[in-house]
């Protein structure tokens, strides 16, 4: 099979498309024939040595797929050969992932396609939309009403945070870097959107959150967190969740935080159990099906683009170059 795989860590370089033998399943394993996947800032922390992760060499890179069951091991129980199937959680702890037209995964971290959906909007909305759900709903306890903050709500986990938060029934705030992207997270269902360039952001923010309260639930996607923002804009007893920034050390202001009964809670999707994460995948399901969530897809390559697509992302994430919205997907 044709894969895009590393034999050592480094720049999007390392990266190879070439031949790879066909990968062989065990009792409860599936195998894909991949249709599409989806770059994710951990894929690329993972090939550049940043996290190690990376299982044997060669090491195929990638985490998020979607594609149709062409084989199921002995001990499959829940799909069949030609269901369509979307999952995530590939290519860490030893897992190999999946940027490869054939992949061997187990059946507890696939789920099945709705039939409307994609192959493309299945592998963009895998990795981010867990993510956002998990940290919403599992850690973040969001409550219809309640009034949620989330940067970059056209980024990859943050336009899904924007559409679920929306459609519980929070009042949503994004921001974005652009006046185009402020205006898509608009579409995307944020009452409130600013440009995070804009020096009156603030302010604005702080004008619409004071009559709900203040922010109960701040969903922080940045690597740098700024705390003093963030605390004056908390409703007391408000919800800070931290998901980035693994080198992140900020300074801490104590004291407004405790003074306002803060919680403070980090999480990484990968930790979640197969059953909290399957749940999650069966509200996406559905969300996807009334109409409340599209994965925000901002590029469509080929997989054998797969060093281009890594510069991408980095270029961004690491970057902040700004020339993406939404998730990269590759089709082999
Ligand atoms: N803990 C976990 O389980 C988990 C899971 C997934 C991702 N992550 C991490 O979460 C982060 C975001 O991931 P992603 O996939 O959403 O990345 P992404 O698609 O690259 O999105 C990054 C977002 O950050 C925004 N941004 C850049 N500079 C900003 C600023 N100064 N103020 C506010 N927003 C700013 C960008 O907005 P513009 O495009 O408008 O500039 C963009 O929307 C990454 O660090 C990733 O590693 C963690």
């Amino acid at each position: 099979m044709k894969a895009a795989y590393i034999r050592e860590t480094g720049d999007p370089t390392v990266i190879t498309y070439g031949d790879l033998p066909d990968p062989n399943i065990g009792p409860n394993d599936v195998l894909l024939r991949v249709a599409a996947v989806a770059v994710n800032p951990i894929d690329t922390y993972i090939r550049s040595g940043a996290v190690s992760m990376a299982a044997d060499f060669p090491y195929v890179v990638g985490c998020d797929v979607a594609g149709t069951v062409v084989e199921v091991g002995p001990a499959v129980r829940r799909f069949k050969v030609g269901d369509r199937v979307w999952g995530s959680n590939q290519g860490l702890f030893g897992r190999q992932g999946t940027f490869s037209e054939l992949a061997a995964i187990d059946e507890k971290w696939l789920y099945p396609i709705p039939p409307e959906m994609s192959d493309n909007e299945a592998a963009a909305g895998a990795l981010v939309g867990l993510t956002a759900h998990l940290g919403l709903f599992l850690h973040g306890h969001l409550r219809p009403g309640e009034c949620l903050f989330v940067n970059g709500g056209t980024g990859g986990v943050g336009s899904s945070v924007v559409q679920l938060a929306r459609a519980a029934g929070a009042y949503v705030i994004a921001t974005a870097g652009t006046d185009e992207k402020v205006e898509a997270c608009q579409q995307l269902g944020a009452h409130l959107a600013v440009n995070y360039r804009d020096d009156r952001r603030e302010d604005r923010i702080r004008a619409f959150a004071m009559p709900h309260g203040g922010i109960h639930l701040w969903f922080e996607t940045q690597r740098e967190p700024t705390f003093d923002r963030t605390i004056s804009l908390m409703a007391p007893r408000g919800r800070v969740i931290l998901m980035a920034g693994r080198q992140s050390r900020p300074q801490f202001p104590v004291g407004p935080f405790y003074v306002k009964d803060l919680r403070l809670l980090g999480f990484a999707m990968f930790n979640a159990s197969p059953d909290e994460q399957r749940e999650a995948a069966a509200a996406l399901n559905a969300a996807y099906e009334s109409g409340a969530w599209r994965p925000h897809i901002g590029a469509v390559m080929k997989l054998s683009e797969a060093a281009e697509a890594h510069r991408l992302q980095e270029d961004n994430t690491l970057g902040f170059a700004g020339t993406l919205s939404g998730k990269i997907v590759l089709n082999p």
